[in-house]
């Protein structure tokens, strides 16, 4: 079960864990604009409850390889409005089997890190929950520009990525307008459609293409870019989430049907990067800090979210059974929006 808001709890900060004095701090998976503002919320919330903090390099990769720093409240300075990860972040092979597992929780041991904070998706979720069973206390921080962790309605480094999509969109458009094209943008979101589903509404797309509606029509498609033209639209802009992917040979295939001249755009990783809006950094820095409370109450194995209007956090293992669905409601408004 959810808890409630660490916000609204007022004594946790006297609760603190004899046997918490030294936090580590990863990110792993992808990286995310706002990383940086959970890292340095990590440290200088752990810093002023009198913890020593270490920050482990390139996620569980170089936990294995034993990349480990001290890090004080300077080392984090002028980082809160750089996009990437200062850690460097990685996706590591052998943390997937018992082996690397025992070994990396053997290492923290070693380095005496009774918290760790892994700032990451999913996967990385899954790894913490690992090391939590093998003893180590650990708090997870979804960081991810794909919005598709389920236990949250807030991901860092989302606001950044969807921004940054949104006008690169609005460039593209520009020149779609003027040629008189259609145009398929694809964005990122791996099997999740919410980059998608948002820039579809946010740009005023024509058509939004997500891995949730995978079974669409695209001959229906082909008659509606007809249709657009002889009602006189001068172009026709398509949002492709990278789940569906396929975009250039789509872009073939519309302008092969249509005769309306069809270019695919793949915006790719630059939507990963970049100066992390306020709101990435706010929530990061709120959610960093919330890790080390938690950990100061003696709380492993669980994630941090927003939900509901509410910092909340939830056993890693409820976390990563929840499922996530876009509304059909939001989706129905974003096709009628398009007509
Ligand atoms: P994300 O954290 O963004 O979902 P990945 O799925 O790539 O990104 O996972 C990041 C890393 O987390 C992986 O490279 C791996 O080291 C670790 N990981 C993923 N799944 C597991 C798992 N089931 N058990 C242990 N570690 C995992
Ligand atoms: O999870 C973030 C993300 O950018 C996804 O949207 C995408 O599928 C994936 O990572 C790309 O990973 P890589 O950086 O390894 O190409």
């Amino acid at each position: 079960m959810a808890e409630n808001s660490m916000m609204d709890k007022e004594k946790y900060l006297d609760e603190i864990e004899d046997s918490i004095r030294t936090i580590g701090v990863l990110t792993s998976g992808g990286d995310a604009p706002g990383m940086n503002a959970a890292i340095r919320a990590v440290v200088r919330r752990a810093l002023s409850r009198g913890l020593k903090v270490r920050g482990i390099r390139r996620g569980y990769h170089g936990l294995l390889k034993e990349e480990i720093i001290d890090l004080s409240a300077r080392d984090v300075s002028d980082t809160i409005q750089r996009g990437g990860t200062i850690l460097q972040t990685a996706r590591c092979k052998s943390m997937r089997t018992e082996e690397g597992q025992q070994k990396a929780a053997a290492i923290c041991k070693k380095y005496g890190i009774d918290g760790l904070v892994v700032i990451g998706g999913d996967g990385s979720f899954a790894g913490a929950q690992k090391l939590a069973n093998l003893g180590v206390n650990t708090i997870g921080v979804p960081g991810t520009i794909d919005l598709d962790i389920a236990c949250t309605d807030y991901t860092i480094g989302f606001d950044t990525a969807v921004n940054t999509a949104m006008e690169a969109i609005d460039k593209v458009r520009d020149t779609s307008t003027s040629h008189e094209r259609c145009s398929i943008i694809e964005v990122m979101g791996r099997d999740a459609g919410y980059l998608a589903l948002w820039c579809g509404i946010a740009n005023g797309a024509e058509r939004i293409l997500m891995p949730e509606e995978h079974d669409f029509d695209e001959q229906e498609l082909i008659e509606d870019i007809l249709e657009n033209k002889k009602r006189g639209k001068k172009n026709y802009i398509i949002i492709n989430a990278e789940g569906i992917g396929d975009s250039i040979n789509m872009a073939k295939r519309i302008e092969e049907a249509t005769g309306i001249e069809t270019r695919a755009t793949i915006l790719g990783h630059m939507q990963r990067g970049g100066s992390p809006t306020c709101k990435d950094r706010v929530y990061a820095s709120i959610m960093g800090a919330m890790s080390v409370d938690l950990l100061c109450q003696g709380k492993t194995n669980r994630v941090v979210g927003y939900k509901n209007g509410q910092y909340v956090d939830y056993d890693i293992e409820e976390a990563l059974a929840m499922k996530k669905t876009i509304s059909d409601y939001q989706y129905n408004i974003a096709k009628s929006l398009a007509i």
